[in-house]
C-alpha cells in the first residue's frame, strides 16, 4: 500500500470506497473515501476511523507505518458510523487507548457500540499535548450532528474538520491540486446534499474559528481530498454558499405523464433562454435529487412543473419537495407551472407545500389543460421570459 504523508510524521490511514453509489439518498456516482490520520509523536494518535468493513484495509495502512498497538489515542471527531464503526475493533486490536470525544461523542459512542471505552470528553479550546505537538479541539455542533468536532494541530498548521469541507470522491488521488477543478463541483454537491440546512451555523463557527486566529495551512476532511494549495478558497467558497450567494441562472425542473407538461416546461425554457438567462431543464426521473440539489445551489431561480394525478402532484416531485425542504436552500424564488385533465390540483398542492415552508414563490402561475395547444406554448414562453427578467430584478435588488 501506498504511504501518504501529508506533514511530517502525520498520514493519511483512511480507507478508498470505490463502489458506493448511495450514501443514504445521495447518489455517490464517484464513490468516496473514509479518511483516517495518524500522528507519530510521544503518543501516537489515529484521528477517526473508518466504515467497519474498511477495518482491515486502514489497519493495513497503519501496520505499514507503526505497530497498531503502538497508538496511544484515537480521536472521535463524529459519531455517524462512516467515521466511527471501526472504533470497537480499533480498541480490541490495539488494546484500551484513549478515546477522545465530546461529551455528546461519548453518548453517541456508548449507544452505538454498548462497551466500555476509556473516555476522555473535551471542550472547545482544550488542548492535549502529545509531544512535539498538541492537539486542539473545537467543538461543531451539528457539522454534521450533535456531537461533531474538529481537532486543530497548531505546529503544523492542518485542521482536521471531520465532514466539513469534505467530497465524495474516490480516487487514486489523495489533494485536491492532484485533480483540477472538479473537486470543486463534488465540493459543492456535498455541501448542497448535507450541510446547506446548516449554513447559518457554519457561517458561525468560520467566524469562531477566525478569531481564534488560528493560521491553517492544510484541511483534511473525513471524505474525499485533502485541501493544501489553497485551503482559504474552500473556506471562503463554504461562506459564500452559506450566505446563500447565487448567479442569475435558472432550473426547469419537472415530471411529466403524457408529454403535456413536459411541452410546456420546453417552452418556458425557450422563454428563459430568449431572455438571456442561464437556464437548464431537469426531469426529474433522469437527474437524481442530490444531483439537482447541486445544480440548486447557484442558481437563483427555480421552476417546478408537475402533472396533476390524483388531484395533486405527480409523486416524484413530491418526493423532491420533501428532499428539498428538509435542506433549506436559500434565497431563491420559486415559479410553479403544470397540465391537469379535469379538477387540477399539482400547482395548488406544490404552492401549500412551500409556502408553509416560507419559500418564496412566484403569484403568477402557468397551467394547461390536456394537451398545450399553440397559444397555451406561447403563454409558456412568455412565462418563462417574465421569470427571467423578475430573477434579474431581484438580482439586482
Ligand atoms: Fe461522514 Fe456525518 O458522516
Amino acid at each position: 500500500m501506498e504511504i501518504v504523508e501529508l506533514k511530517r510524521g502525520i498520514y493519511w490511514v483512511g480507507a478508498i470506497d470505490w463502489n458506493i453509489r448511495d450514501f443514504h439518498g445521495y447518489s455517490t456516482s464517484m464513490g468516496t473515501t473514509y479518511n483516517a490520520y495518524l500522528i507519530l509523536d510521544e503518543k501516537n494518535v489515529l484521528v477517526d476511523t473508518v466504515k467497519a468493513p474498511f477495518f482491515s484495509e486502514m489497519l493495513g495502512r497503519i501496520s505499514e507505518i507503526i505497530e497498531p498497538s503502538k497508538i496511544d489515542i484515537v480521536v472521535s471527531n463524529h459519531v455517524e458510523m462512516d467515521h466511527s464503526s471501526s472504533i470497537p475493533q480499533v480498541v480490541e486490536r490495539i488494546g484500551n487507548p484513549l478515546v477522545v470525544t465530546s461529551e455528546r461523542g461519548q453518548k453517541g459512542l456508548e449507544k452505538h457500540y454498548k462497551r466500555p471505552m476509556n473516555f476522555k470528553v473535551v471542550k472547545t479550546g482544550e488542548a492535549i499535548s502529545i509531544g512535539r505537538r498538541s492537539l486542539v479541539f473545537v467543538e461543531a455542533p451539528m457539522l454534521h450532528w450533535p456531537d461533531s468536532m474538529f481537532t486543530y494541530i497548531p505546529e503544523d498548521r492542518l485542521l482536521l474538520p471531520n465532514d466539513a469541507f469534505g467530497q465524495h470522491i474516490a480516487s487514486s488521488y489523495r489533494f485536491e491540486d492532484e485533480v483540477g477543478e472538479n473537486v470543486m463541483k463534488h465540493a459543492a454537491k456535498y455541501f448542497a446534499n448535507i450541510l446547506w440546512p446548516l449554513a447559518p451555523l457554519i457561517l458561525k463557527k468560520v467566524d469562531e474559528v477566525m478569531k481564534m486566529g488560528i493560521p491553517i495551512d492544510m484541511i483534511g476532511p473525513s471524505h474525499g481530498l485533502i485541501w493544501r494549495k489553497d485551503p482559504a478558497r474552500i473556506i471562503q467558497t463554504y461562506v459564500d454558499w452559506s450566505r446563500g450567494k447565487a448567479k442569475q441562472k435558472v432550473l426547469v425542473v419537472y415530471d411529466t405523464m403524457w408529454g403535456s407538461t413536459e411541452a410546456l416546461a420546453k417552452a418556458v425554457l425557450k422563454g428563459l433562454i430568449e431572455e438571456g438567462m442561464e437556464a437548464k431543464l431537469l426531469h426529474l426521473r433522469s437527474n437524481h435529487r442530490s444531483d439537482i440539489i447541486e445544480e440548486m445551489l447557484e442558481a437563483r431561480g427555480v421552476l417546478l412543473g408537475s402533472p396533476t394525478l390524483n388531484n395533486g402532484m405527480f409523486p416524484t416531485m413530491g418526493d423532491f419537495l420533501t428532499y428539498m425542504k428538509g435542506l433549506r436552500p436559500k434565497g431563491k424564488v420559486f415559479g410553479l407551472f403544470g397540465s391537469y385533465g379535469w379538477g387540477g390540483g399539482a400547482v395548488k398542492e406544490m404552492r401549500k407545500s412551500l409556502e408553509q415552508e416560507k419559500f418564496e414563490v412566484w403569484e403568477k402561475e402557468l397551467t394547461a389543460q390536456y394537451i398545450p395547444d399553440p397559444e397555451e406554448i406561447k403563454k409558456a414562453i412568455e412565462f418563462g421570459k417574465e421569470f427571467a427578467r423578475k430573477v434579474k430584478n431581484e438580482s439586482h435588488e
